[in-house]
Order: C-alpha cells, then sequence, then structure tokens
C-alpha cells in the first residue's frame, strides 16, 4: 500500500484555492483524461488527481507517457514514477510562458541538480527525468487548466525505446519517493500558478535561465531551425542564434534538441 500524504496536501493548499480536493486512483487511464472529461461535464473545481499507474499516460505532442516500472514494484508498495494532474480554472493576464513556470515550479521543489529542457521537461545530467502535460477547456466562461506531470522516481526496469535516455529522482534523492515528491511538488506548484497569473512570465526569466538545459548550447528544432540557444524572453519564447539572425521560437508544437557534444575518439 502506497501511504500518499494526502491531508498534510490539502492543509497546505486548501488556504489558497478553497473547495480544493485531493484524489488518488490506484489506476485510471491518464489523469490529463480524466480532469479534461470532468472539466467538459462541468466539474470546474480545483482538484489535484493522482493515479498510481496510468494505462493511457500521454504526452506532448501526440506522445503517449509510460511510467515504467513493474507490477512488482507497485505491489510493494513503492511507485516507479509519480503521476498526477492539478485542475483548476485559471485567469492569467498572459497565458505565454505557463508551462516554463510550472517547470521551473517543480525542479525548484525538487533538486538544485535538475535542469528544464526548453519549454517544460525535467532533465538531470542530460537524460529525462520529468514531463509536463498542460492542457486547457473552455467551459462557458470559464477556462479550466489542467496541469500534468510525470516524474520518475525509480530507475525504470524495462529497456526503454525512447530517443532520450530516462534519468530517476532516487539518483539524487536516494530515499525519495512517490507520496514525498508530490508533498515537496503540490504546494509551491499552486503558488507558482497563482503567481503566474497575476504577474506572468516576465519575473522568473532569470531563475528559468539558472536551470536552462540549453542555453549556450548547440541545438537542432524540429522545424529545422539549428542555432545555439540563448536562453527565453519576456513571454518565455526560446531565443535561438541562427545563421540568419536571431530567432523566436513560441510555438509548442515544436520540439528541441541539443546536440550532443562529440565523443573524443581514439586512433
Ligand atoms: C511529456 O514529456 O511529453 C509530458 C508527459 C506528461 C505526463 C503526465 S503523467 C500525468 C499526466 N497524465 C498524462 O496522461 N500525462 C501527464
Amino acid at each position: 500500500m502506497v501511504r500518499w500524504k494526502a491531508e498534510a496536501i490539502w492543509e497546505a493548499v486548501s488556504p489558497l484555492l478553497p473547495t480544493f480536493s485531493v484524489e488518488i486512483l490506484p489506476e485510471i487511464d491518464s489523469t490529463n483524461t480524466e480532469l479534461m472529461r470532468r472539466a467538459r461535464a462541468g466539474q470546474l473545481e480545483p482538484v489535484l488527481l493522482v493515479a498510481e499507474r496510468q494505462s493511457a499516460g500521454r504526452g506532448r505532442l501526440g506522445r503517449t507517457w509510460s511510467s515504467g516500472g513493474d507490477a512488482t514494484q507497485t505491489d510493494g508498495g513503492s511507485l516507479p514514477s509519480l503521476t498526477f494532474s492539478l485542475g483548476l480554472p485559471l485567469v492569467p493576464q498572459d497565458w505565454s510562458g505557463l508551462s516554463l513556470a510550472v517547470g521551473l515550479s517543480v525542479v525548484e521543489s525538487l533538486h538544485p541538480a535538475l535542469q528544464l529542457k526548453w519549454p517544460n521537461d525535467v532533465w538531470l545530467q542530460d537524460r529525462k527525468l520529468a514531463g509536463i502535460l498542460i492542457e486547457t477547456a473552455n467551459v462557458g466562461d470559464v477556462r479550466y487548466a489542467v496541469i500534468g506531470v510525470g516524474i520518475n522516481i525509480l530507475p525504470r526496469g524495462d529497456v526503454p525505446r525512447l530517443s532520450t535516455l530516462p534519468a530517476a529522482l532516487c539518483e539524487v534523492l536516494p530515499n525519495v519517493d512517490a507520496p514525498t515528491a508530490l508533498a515537496l511538488v503540490t504546494a509551491p506548484l499552486v503558488n507558482a500558478i497563482r503567481r503566474f497569473a497575476s504577474e506572468g512570465f516576465g519575473p522568473l526569466r532569470t531563475a528559468f535561465h539558472a536551470r536552462d538545459l540549453l542555453y549556450g548550447r548547440e541545438l537542432v528544432c524540429s522545424d529545422g531551425v539549428t542555432g545555439i540557444a540563448r536562453g527565453v524572453d519576456a513571454i518565455g519564447a526560446l531565443l535561438v542564434h541562427t545563421d540568419h539572425g536571431l530567432k523566436k521560437i513560441t510555438s509548442s508544437e515544436v520540439s528541441v534538441r541539443p546536440v550532443p557534444a562529440p565523443t573524443a575518439s581514439t586512433p
């Protein structure tokens, strides 16, 4: 059995979000899909939905999100990953940069060694540790945001067919488990979202640069742009120094990849 710290999370967050609730499910297709379904059916209260297992986890750009691990780990009370979504009505002055603000809050809550790969992937030592998927539903006058986060807690038991190698939080926090990680990230995340809603991304730019995995690195974008990453602007657009000048990448449909440093070859 997994011992979630649901009550402590509720006590920390409910003063910030009245009518907030915490819900833990043993299994669901996807916490994001479920909160989007609920929002479209008119359930618009703020909620933290945690799933111990997702059967159809989704990632950005139509990808799937697999939690790794196996049933043995789950039965033993040690989940291989943390998967949750935070749903809440949101009225920011400007939505640009929300995903960066969320990623920044997650890394700052967990460990100084974690970095961000624009727009919001969490990496550790050039491997992916966590992913974030933000979706919104317009229901009447309300825009409901669903912020889904998946964090690898333990090393994967399987051999993943992923383009990027996975990292796990236990590499930097040896005794961490999914409930502890959830308790670390939730209240700061709610605070960060509230602050973003009133102040936008601008005040977070310096903190983002301090965690920016791409800064100064050569990169390739899925739309063909190549160049050297130069950080982000005040609305969170990625700045790329190309042969044709400085380009701003705003589209979340574009994926970027650092060019691996050449390995020394032996004669
Ligand atoms: C990505 O890296 O492409 C984003 C991955 C987001 C995964 C999380 S796990 C909880 C929530 N439910 C989902 O189906 N996806 C997000």
